[in-house]
């Protein structure tokens, strides 16, 4: 089809959402949500690239609710990404990497999407001008998960932090809430500061990485229906935390050093940035990993807003996400900042790693 278009023809992300809408795959709702997400990124961006010059790099000072050091941008990009959904009137409830629990969109006219996100993923890079992101996932609101306050009186937790937003008082159970797995994800994707500014999304029929031409200030359409390698010969894993990995983890590593058949091993690659990391698997192929260890029992990264998004995206490319013995996709998210290790990449590579684990 590309070969069809006159070089004039381009598809902006607002083009390409305005036809999906036409075509009945999203509602107008969701187009709205998506174009405030895009605009959002493009904020940051922006403010990404200038930060040394406005004084936007550094930490806060304050700590946020995982006990993460915030830097200034996180706190600004939090910001950002939250008042962009609100104001689209679309977003009934965000939850973020940067926010105790999930809020409630205020405003008196606002629609029904949940969105999930981390607003600067990969942060600790920020500083050296190292590639950063942002990474959504967006639920419809779900009555199975409704949940009984009774339920709540002997927890410590409590079930607004866990898992819902708002309590029916008539009805004494939660009314909105992101109990929901990966599985029910309608969208999610991410947008990559980098040498380019690369915006990565799916809405269940295909993974398209758009492109922001500095030009026209607009996000085009790059890449579509893209598809992850079978197997690769990359790797990326914080490999410092070795000794505090599990034996069955530690022969996995060792094995991928070994030369095979062509006489040479995988490479290493490791960003520390798992936009950055995961959009190199997605197109050259390999795997991404952050497994748990003797330290961080359920790994680093967090499920709602880093691992599941990923993993829906993975496979929409045809690739596999795994905490190492099951679907990340399968998981039901029992807290808002829950962690869970990641194993996520080409099928052959992620399903290696499973049989080292089994
Ligand atoms: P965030 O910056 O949103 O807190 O996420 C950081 C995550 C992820 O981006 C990255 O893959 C991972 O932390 C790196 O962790 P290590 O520094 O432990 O390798
Ligand atoms: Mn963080
Ligand atoms: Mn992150
Ligand atoms: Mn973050």
């Amino acid at each position: 089809e590309a070969s069809k278009k006159s070089s004039y023809e381009i598809t902006t992300l607002t083009t390409w959402l305005l036809k999906q809408e036409q075509a009945g795959t999203i509602d107008g709702e969701m187009t709205i949500v998506l174009a405030s997400i895009s605009t959002a990124c493009k904020q940051i961006a922006s403010l990404v690239q200038r930060a040394p010059i406005s004084n936007l790099t550094g930490v806060q000072g304050a700590v946020n609710v995982q006990g993460e050091d915030q830097k200034k941008l996180d706190v600004v990009s939090n910001e950002v990404f939250s008042n962009c959904l609100k104001s689209s009137g679309r977003t009934g409830v965000i939850a973020s990497e940067e926010e105790d629990v999930p809020v409630a969109v205020e405003e008196s006219y606002s629609g029904n999407y949940i969105v999930v996100f981390d607003p600067l993923d990969g942060s600790s890079n920020i500083d050296a001008a190292v590639s950063t992101g942002s990474i959504f996932g967006i639920y419809s609101p779900n009555d199975e998960c409704l949940a009984d306050i009774a339920d709540d009186q002997n927890n410590e937790t409590p079930l607004s932090a866990r898992v819902c937003l708002q309590l029916d008082q008539v009805e004494q159970r939660c009314i909105v809430s992101v109990c929901q797995p990966g599985s029910n994800l309608l969208a999610a994707g991410y947008c990559m500061y980098s040498s380019s500014v690369i915006f990565v999304l799916t809405i269940g029929t295909g993974v398209y990485v758009f492109t922001l031409d500095p030009m026209y200030g607009e996000f085009v359409l790059t890449q579509e229906k893209v598809q992850i390698p079978k197997a690769g010969k990359i790797y990326a894993f914080n490999e410092g935390n070795y000794a505090l990995w599990d034996d069955k983890l530690k022969s996995y590593m060792d094995s991928l050093k070994e030369p095979g058949p062509s006489g040479k091993p995988y490479s290493a690659r490791y960003i520390g940035s798992l936009v950055g990391d995961f959009h190199r698997t997605l197109l050259y192929g390999g795997i991404y990993g952050y497994p748990r260890d003797q330290k961080s029992k359920n790994g680093k990264l967090r499920l709602l807003y880093e691992c599941a998004p990923m993993s829906f995206i993975v496979e929409q490319a045809g690739g596999k996400g795994s905490d190492g013995h099951q679907r990340i996709l399968d998981i039901m998210p029992t807290e808002i900042h829950q962690r869970v290790p990641l194993y996520i990449g080409s099928v052959e590579e992620v399903e290696k790693v499973e049989k080292f684990l089994a």
